[in-house]
Formats: C-alpha cells, sequence, structure tokens
C-alpha cells in the first residue's frame, strides 16, 4: 500500500514537472558572493537565497543558477574547484542548501548549478595525487613534457594572461591551465574522468537540481597529441569546438539519460553558429541552449577586450540578428543575455546610467526578453545596477582585471588610462552587492562586504520603487509576465526589420498572431512612424509626438 502511494506520488510529480519546458523558463542568474549574506560576514550564501526566494516569485522567474557553490580555494571565485561533492563554508552546508531545494520547489522555482568541468582547482585531490608522481592522476590532467625547462609543450596562451603552461619541477613536466594556473585542465579524453564527471552530475540531480549551465563547455576536447610543430601559434581554435566535442556532449547527455526535465545551459566560448546549433538542437541530445559572447564583443579591438572603446551598435544589432537567424533556421536555442558575472552591467555599457537610467534599463529588457529563445536575467539589472567605477586597483576583486591591470604598468601606460579600462571592462562590475535598499551596505550585509559598491547613482530596489512609473523592477514584472504567458513570444519566429541604423526592430509571429518590437538603442529623439495602435507594453508614458521615438524607448505593438 506504502509503495503504491509512493509510485502514484512519484507519477504525479513527474506529470506536473513534464509540463515545464525549455521555452517556459525565464532564468535569473544569482552571484551567489553578492545576492544577500545571511550570517554577516560580508560574503553572499545560500541562506541568504532562501530568504529572497519570495522577491524572486514576485519577479516572475522560475529557474534560478547559481554561480559555483562548491569546495573552492575561491581563487577565481569559484570556478576553481576543489571537491564537487562539498557545499564551500564561505555559502552553507548541505543541509542550508537541501532546505533551498525544497523552499524554491514550494515557489516552482527550479534550480541550476554552475559545473566546472574543464578545469579543477589545483588544490583538487586528483591534482594533489597527481603532483605526488600518480601517474593514474596526471592522466587525469594534461602533464606534458616541454621542449626544454623554459620551453613549454605549445605556445598557447592562457585567457588570463601569460602562458596556459605551468612548469612542474618535481616532475620536470608541465600542465595546462587554460585559465589561471590553479585552474588545471581536465582530460576528458580519459574515459575515467568521465566517469567521474557524470558521477558528479549524477550526484546533483539525485539531491533535487534540476539543471546545469555548463562552464567553457565547448573547450573540453582537447588534441591527443600537443606537439609544438602542429601548434605553432597561438590560437583559440586549438582546442575551441575540439574534433570529440559533440560526442562527450552526448555521452553527458545519456549519463542522465534516465532522469526527467534536467534543463542544461552551455557557455560557449568563442564558438560558431554551426558547431551551437548542433550543440543546442533537441534532436542531437546534447545540450537545451547555450550562450554566445559575439554581441558583447563589440566594444573589442581585434579580439582583444582590454581597450578603451565605445560600443558599436550596429555591429550589436547584426550579431543578435545573425545568431537569431541561423539558430531559427537550424533548430538552435538561444540563452538569451547582456549582463552576467563576467561583463559589465550592460545599462553602463550600452545603455545611459546617468541620463536615461530607467528608459535604457527598460529598453535593453525589453530587447533581449522578447528574443526566440529562453531569457537570461542578472541579478541587480532588474533594478539598473551599474558598473563599479573605482578609483583605485585595490578596489578590484577579480583576478583577469588585476592582471590585465599590472600588465599595462608594466607595458608603462599610466595609472588613469589603465584604470579607465579597467573600470570599463572589469568583471566585478557584475559583481557588486545586490542592493536592497537603503541602510548601510544597501541590505546586503551588516559588515563590509567582499567588495565594495559605491553605487554613486543611488541605485536601490527601495528607491526604484518609489516612482512607480518609472519602477525598472516593475517593468520586468511586466515583460517577464507579458513572456511567459504569450505562446508568440514563447515559440514565435523572428523577423528582423531593420531599416534604421538608431532602431532594433524585430518581429514574432506565431500562427496569425504577431508583435513589433521597436527599440531606439540612442539617447537621441528618432524618427518612427507607429505602425499600429495597439500597444502592449510601452516605457514612456504620455507621448507627446506619435511621429517619434523617445530616446531608448521602447514599444510592443500588436499587429
Ligand atoms: C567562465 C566563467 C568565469 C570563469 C571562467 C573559468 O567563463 O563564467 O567566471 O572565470 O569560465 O572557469
Amino acid at each position: 500500500m506504502k509503495e503504491e502511494k509512493k509510485k502514484k506520488k512519484t507519477k504525479n510529480n513527474f506529470q506536473k514537472e513534464t509540463e515545464i519546458n525549455k521555452k517556459d523558463l525565464i532564468v535569473y542568474e544569482i552571484y551567489v558572493k553578492s545576492f544577500k549574506d545571511s550570517n554577516d560576514d560580508g560574503v553572499g550564501d545560500i541562506n541568504g537565497i532562501s530568504q529572497k526566494l519570495l522577491y524572486l516569485k514576485n519577479l516572475g522567474v522560475n529557474c534560478i543558477w547559481l554561480t559555483p557553490i562548491f569546495k573552492s580555494p575561491q581563487f577565481d571565485n569559484g570556478y576553481d574547484i576543489s571537491n564537487y561533492y562539498q557545499i564551500d563554508p564561505l555559502f552553507g552546508n548541505m543541509e542550508d542548501f537541501l532546505n533551498l531545494i525544497k523552499k524554491a520547489k514550494k515557489y516552482n522555482i527550479l534550480i541550476m548549478l554552475d559545473m566546472v568541468l574543464n578545469h579543477t582547482s589545483t588544490q583538487h585531490n586528483w591534482f594533489k595525487k597527481a603532483i605526488e608522481g600518480k601517474e593514474k592522476y596526471q592522466n587525469y590532467y594534461f602533464f606534458k613534457n616541454g621542449n626544454s625547462k623554459n620551453n613549454p609543450p605549445t605556445k598557447w596562451k592562457s585567457k588570463f594572461g601569460g602562458n596556459a603552461w605551468e612548469y612542474v619541477p618535481k616532475l620536470d613536466k608541465w600542465y595546462l591551465h587554460l585559465f589561471s594556473p590553479q585552474q588545471a585542465d581536465v582530460n576528458w579524453n580519459n574515459k575515467e574522468v568521465r566517469r567521474e564527471i557524470y558521477k558528479i552530475i549524477n550526484f546533483w540531480i539525485d539531491n533535487g537540481v534540476n539543471g546545469f549551465r555548463f562552464d567553457v563547455i565547448n573547450l573540453v576536447s582537447k588534441p591527443d597529441d600537443f606537439s609544438n610543430k602542429k601548434y605553432k601559434k597561438d590560437n583559440y581554435k586549438n582546442y575551441t569546438d575540439g574534433k570529440k566535442i559533440h560526442l562527450f556532449l552526448q555521452k553527458l547527455r545519456n549519463s542522465y539519460y534516465d532522469k526527467k526535465n534536467i534543463f542544461t545551459v552551455g557557455e560557449f566560448s568563442s564558438t560558431n553558429l554551426k558547431d551551437f546549433s548542433k550543440y543546442t538542437n533537441e534532436n542531437n541530445s546534447e545540450l537545451d541552449m547555450g550562450f554566445s559572447f559575439f554581441h558583447l564583443k563589440v566594444d573589442y579591438k581585434n579580439g582583444n577586450k582590454w581597450v578603451d572603446k565605445k560600443p558599436n551598435l550596429k555591429k550589436f544589432k547584426k550579431e543578435i540578428i545573425k545568431w537569431q537567424k541561423y539558430q531559427q533556421k537550424n533548430r538552435g536555442w538561444v540563452a538569451n543575455f547582456l549582463s552576467n558575472h563576467d561583463q559589465p552591467r550592460h545599462i553602463s555599457r550600452f545603455g545611459d546610467d546617468k541620463n536615461y537610467h530607467f528608459e535604457s534599463a527598460t529598453a535593453f529588457a525589453t530587447l533581449y526578453i522578447l528574443l526566440r529563445g529562453t531569457p537570461f536575467i542578472f541579478n541587480g539589472e532588474e533594478i539598473g545596477q551599474t558598473n563599479l567605477y573605482n578609483n583605485d586597483i585595490s578596489e578590484f576583486r577579480d583576478i583577469e582585471s588585476k592582471n590585465s591591470y599590472y600588465k599595462f604598468i608594466n607595458e608603462r601606460k599610466n595609472k588613469e588610462e589603465a584604470l579607465k579600462i579597467i573600470n570599463q571592462k572589469s568583471r566585478d562590475n557584475g559583481r557588486s552587492p545586490f542592493a536592497w535598499n537603503n541602510k548601510k551596505y544597501f541590505g546586503f550585509s551588516k559588515s563590509d562586504p567582499w567588495i565594495l559598491y559605491k553605487n554613486p547613482y543611488k541605485v536601490t530596489l527601495e528607491n526604484d520603487l518609489k516612482n512607480k512609473e518609472k519602477s525598472i523592477f516593475l517593468y520586468y514584472q511586466k515583460i517577464i509576465k507579458l513572456r511567459k504567458e504569450n505562446i508568440v513570444f514563447k515559440d514565435g519566429l523572428f523577423f528582423s526589420h531593420n531599416k534604421k541604423k538608431e532602431l532594433f526592430i524585430y518581429k514574432r509571429i506565431f500562427n496569425n498572431k504577431e508583435y513589433l518590437v521597436v527599440i531606439n538603442l540612442t539617447n537621441k529623439y528618432v524618427k518612427y512612424k507607429r505602425k499600429s495602435t495597439k500597444i502592449i507594453l510601452n516605457n514612456y508614458k504620455n507621448e507627446k509626438s506619435l511621429n517619434y521615438l523617445n530616446p531608448y524607448q521602447a514599444i510592443v505593438f500588436e499587429i
């Protein structure tokens, strides 16, 4: 009898869960360290997230992605995992996490964990054993002979600066690290490693998580042979979208084939349209969706992000449209976003955080949330949090930003110039503590946060809600509802209508229903004749002229 009851329960749960589709998801990324600190040690934590679930429910999101919460020495803020089965005490413990899952279920909020499987921390047991000389564990990584003591196996550069190989004198070998020397790349060619990975994934699924964000996942298929002859040049193509990547992702998917409703999103570093469509085409059983970054790299110069450059809006538009069209045609599925924990805040980068704070925040939200794909909102953007605007390098925490700054100084750039670039591009911009209210430290914590936010424009949730007409939070609520309840936005086709360079215009069409999304990307008035009088969303009220769009105006028409 008991057994029967149990079975029935599972069936009902399953039926309920199957109603969720990737097209229904509105994901919210939580940078755990900076969201809400429940024990006032200056660092955000799991219990802090539990306290804010009602806030998230009110916002309307139905899935949260937590940046890595696993045990880690935190050289790269948790993207250097030393134990995949343990929660880092900085964030709480397993009981806190299981409580969060339980509470989130009540609110119908799914939980996605951030899995870093391209590399482990050098403090992971596997790596420690490798260094002790155990061959089995050396094969978990890429330990290779160099051409000589001062000459690594290849000329590859680390993405955080410097060489991608670290010499271990004791072993007279080099190990590969595409990121910092504390993040050693893992060898997916080794079957034993893949088995360990499947075990990790299944452990967390069995503990109730609903999905994963896979960190830099298209870098995991490395070549078999690392001879310098073959890799004369340092080129990201040497290890990006590698030969066995699709096979590896299919095998990974297979490892939990019997577990239902697990959602996955891949972070794809410098990928291409074709591989992306394969990764995210549901017929291929690899991943559900993915992030690409070309629409953001529009303020780079020859692939270099550390330059002082305004974003090229024409290119921005072109990249978004290109990816929308190609993935639609080839059944890929894009995870749409403009900000995350590695990016400057989009309101400061593309909008005008000083003069058109509400307008530019809502214009860019309208732009990406209604595209074909799944929207990923980054914590803080729904109240218009801005870049940090720091005065000194000592105020930065990010390893990549610090490395770049000191490189500039070594190259004899002056401090002001170096700081200007770091302020513009630093990943720390997205890592400011969430500004809940107007108390000290914005209600994030009662003690000094691990990273400061001077918040020059006094952006807080409390201030945002004071003026209902111009509340970014309330606008996000509205647009999320629109997106969630409307099949046209969930499943409709995308068509771009771009005549004017200042405007981003697209249509979403499903059967005979049609919406037109019109966005002014600039702080200027732009001529535009309304195509319909049926307006379902508009970030301006009481318009004076119907022949113009106001600065950063966004309108959704029903056609
Ligand atoms: C991803 C993460 C980033 C991290 C890097 C290495 O790009 O988003 O924060 O530093 O991978 O794991």
